[in-house]
């Protein structure tokens, strides 16, 4: 009797430290143990991370760049483009466990529901009018348009979407990620241009349509 007591008193510790666990397995990319990492792009092995070049080699130009300086090329179906920085085209930036990306959107394009499996986001319009958000793991949405100057933020591997409401003038917008390799998953390439592609059956369960409607789609997404 004595020993079934002493077990339900610590139910409620063993759940909070399960939890602690279970919370510490969800962290950011790691810290860096010195000051930078400058990325060195030669080196043909992989680690969780990118090698770092000796760092009395390093240079302010290693922590400097105009990868996003330049419009993107929108021409695509969803009339969207993505530059990211990134350890090549900006080596400081290795293990600092952040990038920052443009995001260029055509007349009434869409950079359609994605999600990010190793960062969460915040974006500020810059240019144009965007109408953006994401769905939680409830399947809740939230949206908010954006103007120029405004910012929102969408939550660590949450599907989103940003769509510019001008049908004519092209938007612009600059996301911050907190990883250095935040990933990038579209929904709908993920399911209808998959390579190698998966069963047509798998999708017309999935999406109740018949397998005509998944060639159509497939066709429309270049899949
Ligand atoms: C943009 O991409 C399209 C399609 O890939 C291509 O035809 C076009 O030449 C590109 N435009 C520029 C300016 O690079």
């Amino acid at each position: 009797m004595r020993t079934y007591f002493h077990s339900l008193e610590s139910l409620p510790l063993l759940l909070l430290f399960t939890l602690i666990l279970l919370l510490g397995q969800c962290r950011p990319d790691p810290d860096p143990i010195q000051d930078y990492c400058v990325a060195d792009n030669k080196n043909a092995f992989f680690i969780n991370g990118v090698p770092c070049i000796d760092p009395e080699e390093a240079s302010s130009s290693h922590f400097a760049t105009n990868a996003l300086s330049k419009p993107g090329n929108t021409s695509n179906v969803f009339g969207f483009s993505v530059t990211p920085t990134n350890t090549v085209n900006l080596p400081g930036l290795n293990t600092l466990g952040l990038v920052l990306v443009r995001v260029d959107i055509a007349g009434n394009g869409i950079v359609p529901p994605h999600s990010h499996p190793r960062a969460s986001e915040v974006t500020t319009c810059l240019k144009g009018l965007l109408l953006v958000g994401f769905i939680d793991t409830s399947n809740r949405v939230f949206t908010q348009n954006l103007k120029p100057g405004e910012s929102f933020v969408f939550p660590k591997g949450l599907i989103h979407f940003l769509f510019n409401r001008d049908s004519r003038e092209p938007a612009l917008a600059l996301s911050g990620l907190n990883s250095q390799n935040p990933g990038a998953q579209i929904a709908s390439l993920a399911s209808f241009a998959s390579k190698p592609l998966i069963p047509n059956e798998i999708l017309e369960k999935a999406y109740q349509i018949s397998g005509r409607d998944v060639e159509t789609i497939r066709r429309n997404l270049g899949g």
